[in-house]
């Protein structure tokens, strides 16, 4: 397939980056009036207009719109049953977040719908939640396990998972997040709940393969950060590498452990002290931020602005859940980061785009528009400049989604 008179080709790299820290976010790089051609579903050749192959075979005119790779979006619990409006409004009335939880809401309530919820059920709600985020440009995704909470009903979320990533065509990651939130069986007894979750749990996932990387929500009144080490050595001796949920309301030293294990990520940031940041510079532990989570919760966001300043990198992901961040949409984050963290559009797409492909180690597959990557990218509609897709805020300029060099289209 061959796309010509293509306005913009943007995130144009050579292949090998793993991700982008500091300054070099600031370079997005792009030609103008450019063509790229696709074979076997992966990207072929690109380049300038005044070079572009003749091609008899199927041919798209791109003229007035951009092409960008697919949003990667490194951080979401699209898997599960249910949702939680009632807690919204209560939130609005008064309460807070963990008012709500501490009386038996938040994820605890999410488990219970999850438990009675049969797996092909799981799939059916979990499948609209992955075409919605594929229409809306996301072209690689993480899915964590979390709103399970014992064993059975972790092993089928992440067997649904497993089972999107057969029928879709993106790459998914699954993420194994048992240490969520302690259940009401095990209320006094959280290292019990651990113990159950290391012991018997995680041997499973391992022996089945079922999860990539394992994950625990590190903060106050949830897992401390000795139970975060636990986990994170547990999950190594069996293969799997950690990301994990720290700073969200609290700083506790979730981030330091995390790249003491080599985290691959550390998630949220909300709340950042001047030590956090310090100990991330120079480490392969990719910072993730999560706007809409902010937003949603009229929480802080992460001080991305610090944060590249210091030389980090960063990476934008939804969060996607029923708690914190009813809503999948990368368009939105991508603006929500240019608006309130100060990102230009050229951080935020790279955030957006490559940094988040290496938070889920999909870097050399995804990301960018690269000979070899998969073709899983964006057409807009015709705009002027990319920077109107973060300024024009609250809907996406779409025009089509395409992954492995296929057009998706879903009914709803
Ligand atoms: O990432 N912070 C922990 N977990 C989810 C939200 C949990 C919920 O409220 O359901 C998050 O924000
Ligand atoms: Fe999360």
């Amino acid at each position: 397939m061959l796309i010509k008179n293509i306005k913009q080709l943007i995130q144009v790299r050579e292949p090998g980056i793993r991700f982008l820290s500091g300054i070099e976010m600031k370079t997005l790089p792009t030609i103008e009036n450019a063509f790229l051609t696709i074979k076997d579903g992966k990207i072929d050749s690109y380049g300038e207009m005044k070079d572009c192959p003749s091609y008899d075979g199927g041919t798209i005119d791109a003229t007035g719109k951009m092409i960008l790779p697919s949003w990667c979006d490194s951080h979401t619990h699209i898997v599960y049953a249910g949702n939680r409006e009632g807690e919204f409004v209560d939130r609005i009335n008064g309460k807070t977040y963990k008012e709500i939880a501490d009386n038996g809401g938040g994820i605890v309530n999410s488990a219970k719908k999850l438990q009675a919820t049969s797996e092909e059920d799981l799939y059916e709600q979990s499948r609209k939640r992955l075409e919605e985020v594929i229409q809306m440009g996301t072209g690689a995704v993480e899915i964590k396990s979390g709103y399970g909470l014992t064993k059975d009903a972790e092993l089928k979320m992440l067997r649904v998972i497993k089972r999107l990533n057969k029928e879709y065509d993106l790459p998914i990651k699954a993420t194994f997040l048992g240490a969520h939130a302690v259940p009401g069986e095990y209320k006094d007894d959280k290292s019990g709940y651990l113990n159950m979750l290391i012991n018997d749990v995680l041997p499973e996932i391992a022996d089945e393969g079922l999860a990539d990387y394992i994950d625990i929500f590190c903060e106050t009144g949830y897992f401390t950060v000795e139970d975060t080490e636990l986990i994170m050595a547990a999950g190594k001796a069996h293969g799997l590498i950690s990301k994990i949920h720290v700073n969200q309301f609290t700083t506790i030293g979730g981030v330091q452990a995390g790249v003491k294990h080599g985290a691959l990520s550390v998630d949220h940031l909300e709340v950042m002290n001047q030590e956090d940041i310090e100990v991330l510079k120079g480490t392969d532990t990719m910072p993730v931020a999560l706007p809409s989570c902010s937003y949603f919760l009229s929480i802080p966001y992460t001080p991305a602005r610090e944060m590249i300043d210091a030389g980090l990198p960063i990476a934008l992901a939804t969060d996607y859940n029923p708690g914190s961040t009813p809503s999948g949409n990368m368009n939105f984050v991508v603006s929500t980061a240019c608006i309130k963290m100060k990102m230009t559009p050229e951080e935020a797409i790279n955030a957006a785009t490559i940094n988040g492909a290496y938070a889920m180690g999909l870097e050399n597959e995804v990301g960018s528009i690269t000979i070899g990557k998969k073709a899983n990218f964006i057409i807009t509609e015709a705009v002027n400049s990319y920077g109107f897709l973060p300024y024009s805020f609250g809907r996406d300029h779409i025009d089509s989604v395409y992954l492995d060099g296929k057009r998706q289209v879903f009914d709803f």
